[in-house]
């Protein structure tokens, strides 16, 4: 599943993230509390994927990846202006991993939702 794929990705990013810092010659411990957070956070949000909370998790996981997004847009755009051209590939190679998961999950939402919908008028007949 892409969902566990990306959860791997997330890890790498933060490796990626941390030798960034490590070359710019400060402490990486702040990103790793970051990296664990948004660790924590994917591994929640696709926790959430399971049972009849399927569509706030897509909503948060496609809301969370876009997030992700403007972030890495504004960390290159930064690198850009002080001239650090690894910050910069690292954060663009991020940045793809997270626009094709944004794609992926944007590509789910329409079935996502029928299927979410069809599940509930079953569960209500089977209720009757
Ligand atoms: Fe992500």
């Amino acid at each position: 599943m892409l969902v566990t794929l990306h959860l791997e990705e997330t890890k790498q990013q933060a490796k990626r993230l941390e030798q960034c810092l490590d070359r710019m010659g400060e402490g990486s411990s702040t990103l790793k509390d970051a990296g664990g957070k948004i660790i924590a956070m994917g591994q929640s949000i696709s926790g959430i994927f399971a049972g009849d909370e399927v569509m706030k998790g897509s909503l948060a996981s496609y809301t969370f990846e876009h997030m992700e997004i403007a972030s890495y847009k504004m960390l290159i755009a930064a690198a850009g202006e002080i001239g650090d051209a690894g910050v910069q590939r690292a954060c663009e190679e991020n940045l793809r991993e997270e626009e094709a998961m944004a794609d992926w999950l944007e590509s789910r939402l329409g079935t996502v939702t029928s299927e979410f919908l069809r599940r509930d008028e079953r569960d209500a007949d089977s209720a009757k």
